[in-house]
């Protein structure tokens, strides 16, 4: 099998000693071996990436010499902050269709490290974030729980509109569902061969994910998010894609590199 389509062995490690019983409650929970705290992912030839758990904050570290630098769910991060200020973040907020009195409810039916959930909180909505990938969901809810510690106002005030609900989307309790104008979609797609614009750390990401690439997957996630009853389901598509599920949308936001399929079910409140 291809390196990338495999799913990675992971184990667990705690950073300190002192962190060692927290590390053991999520290793049983995530069903992961856990390493001695102390342990060097550089010199770990075990697994392919370890869980690094230090104190609030959570990190998967590809393990080996070389190795690219972790993967993490940081919201004050530079990144993040510069995202305040892309003109991305103007297209997702334009077809989530912010910008009216009400404070929306978005929906984030596949919220992967949280970044355009935490786009859409910033720009005021409320945003419940649903993450089917245990791994990855745990990545969430520490980036949540650093955010809301962090002492920063408006990285707590931003956090404040987000919650997390591990699990696949469909499978959400109906309350989950009340109340939600909005759901978004941006369900994996295959990277295209030549994208560099795969970054070294995310090919970890990716390769968490592989397994779960399926566009019938993310055709079946349309369906169900346009059974729901909300005023609009937004999808972030690769620019020059099919529509998932061949369904045509009432109207399309178009960047350089991706576009947003906007499906209108009701005027937004
Ligand atoms: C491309 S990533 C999303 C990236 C995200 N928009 C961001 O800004 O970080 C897709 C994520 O959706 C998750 N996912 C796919 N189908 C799902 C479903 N039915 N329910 C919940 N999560 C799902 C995958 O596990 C993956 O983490």
């Amino acid at each position: 099998m291809h390196e990338a389509n495999r799913n990675p062995e992971l184990a667990l490690l705690p950073a300190t000693a002192a962190g060692s019983d927290s590390a053991a409650g999520l290793a049983r929970r995530l069903g992961l071996p856990l390493l001695a705290s102390g342990s060097s992912p550089l010199d770990c030839d075990t697994h392919d990436a370890l869980l690094i758990v230090d104190g609030r904050a959570l990190r998967l570290q590809r393990t080996g010499r070389g190795a690219p630098g972790p993967v993490a769910v940081d919201f004050g991060s530079a990144a993040m902050r510069h995202r305040r200020h892309a003109g991305a973040r103007e297209l997702l907020g334009r077809a989530v269709g912010q910008g009216g009195k009400k404070m929306l409810r978005v929906l984030d039916a596949t919220a992967g490290l949280g970044t355009d959930a935490f786009v859409l909180a910033d720009q005021g909505s409320e945003v419940v974030l649903c993450e089917r990938e245990p791994v990855i969901a745990e990545l969430l809810r520490s980036g949540l729980q650093v955010a809301a510690g962090s002492g920063d106002p408006w990285l707590i005030n931003v956090s404040q509109r987000m919650s997390l609900c591990p699990g696949d989307a469909r499978a959400l309790a109906p309350g989950h569902l009340q109340g939600v104008d909005v759901i978004y979609l941006d369900p994996m797609f295959p990277p295209r061969r030549k994208s560099a614009a795969v970054r070294k750390e995310m090919a970890l990401f990716h390769s968490l994910l592989a397994h779960a690439i399926d566009p019938q997957d993310a055709d079946a996630l349309l369906l169900w998010a346009l059974r729901q009853d909300v005023a609009r389901v937004v999808v972030k598509r690769p620019a020059k894609a099919p529509c998932l599920a061949a369904r045509e949308p009432s109207h399309t936001i178009s960047g350089k590199a991706v576009r947003y399929d906007v499906y209108v079910h009701r005027k937004l409140p």
